[in-house]
């Protein structure tokens, strides 16, 4: 199986939501693992539990510190433990937009309300107030924006006659439970899924001008021209010819530029077989981390070395607004 994706929970009080996460990595499918557990309360209740789990903790208070400050001490600590996600759990804190932005894609946040419904405080008495039928909770990214990100997985809990914002949140604590774990598991378990990672090498390379797509040998492959008279620019590998990577198969320069990468980023290239010896180089995807802007960088260099001049051209001067 592949290596699991390391996580890092910030919490602020009880961290039950943590707990949760915890224990369900434990299980032997889970997709990620817990490396730390921080909180900006050193006497928050989630971080004994951690400890007794034997999980690595960092406390630091918020108070007296400028925001930024205290956010890059969390990250550090979160980089330091090795940490490819960050997931907030109950994490009282706004975090500057900066912060959020390094993360972005890679940070996520349980909030307990039916989002777009109800961003910041009072959700249960909110959804109460306004005659909801049901209250809920909701899994998303993080964005700058409050509250704001893409929403990734969601459940629905009802409301009753005579229900307070009390007995609403604990019951929504029972499906935050069953919801959080799963989320993170499906979203980082992405990364190493060979149809996701098939899914976006498409998008971005038919996103190109004058790109079709066609099969060679049978693995799916990018053409630049006509149908007729394209030429290839990538192929996508999985796992081929015993290589343990799912890849997309890109020109480079030179001979020397696919060996000189190869041995300063073993983790991110390698020279794959039989395409190798014509300049042809894998960009690694399955792995924690992956900058999509970067394969995309890869695929329009490529295309641009096989398409015909008049889509370059055309390129060109779009690229110059
Ligand atoms: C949860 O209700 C969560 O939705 C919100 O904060 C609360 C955290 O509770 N973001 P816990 O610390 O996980 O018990």
């Amino acid at each position: 199986m592949a290596e699991k994706a390391k996580v890092a929970i910030f919490i602020s009080g009880r961290g039950s939501n943590m707990a949760a996460l915890l224990y369900a990595s434990l299980l032997s499918d889970s997709a990620f693992e817990v490396v730390l557990v921080a909180a900006n309360d050193p006497e928050a209740e989630g971080l004994a539990l951690a400890e007794a789990e034997g999980v690595s903790t960092f406390a630091l208070s918020h108070k007296g510190m400028v925001r930024s400050d205290h956010d890059a001490a969390m990250e550090k600590a979160a980089r330091d433990a090795g940490a490819d996600y960050i997931v907030l759990a109950g994490y009282m804190r706004i975090l500057t937009d900066e912060f959020a932005t390094r993360w972005e894609g890679r940070m996520l946040n349980i909030h307990p309300s039916l989002l777009p419904k109800y961003p910041g405080l009072d959700t249960h008495q909110r959804a109460i107030d306004a005659g909801d039928s049901h209250g809920g909770v909701s899994v998303h990214l993080v964005t700058p924006e409050l509250d704001a990100g893409e929403v990734l997985g969601q459940v629905k809990v009802a409301i009753r006659q005579g229900e307070t914002a009390d007995s609403l949140a604990e019951r929504v604590r029972f499906a935050e439970h069953q919801l959080y774990p799963r989320v993170v598991s499906e979203y980082v378990g992405r990364e190493n899924d060979p149809e996701f990672l098939l899914s976006k090498v498409r998008e971005l390379a038919l996103a190109l001008p004058q790109c079709h797509e066609r099969e060679s040998h049978g693995s799916p492959g990018w053409r630049a021209g006509s149908e007729k008279s394209g030429k290839y620019f990538a192929y996508f590998n999985d796992q081929h010819h015993g290589s343990e990577h799912v890849a997309v198969l890109v020109k480079t320069g030179s001979m020397d530029e696919l060996l000189d990468l190869v041995e300063a980023q073993p983790q991110a290239y390698f020279k794959p077989a039989y395409y190798g010896a014509s300049g042809w180089i894998g960009v690694i995807l399955n792995r924690p981390g992956l900058d999509w802007n970067h394969v995309a960088d890869w695929l329009e260099r490529s295309w641009r070395s096989v398409a015909p001049k008049s889509a370059t051209k055309l390129m060109d001067a779009a690229d110059q607004f």
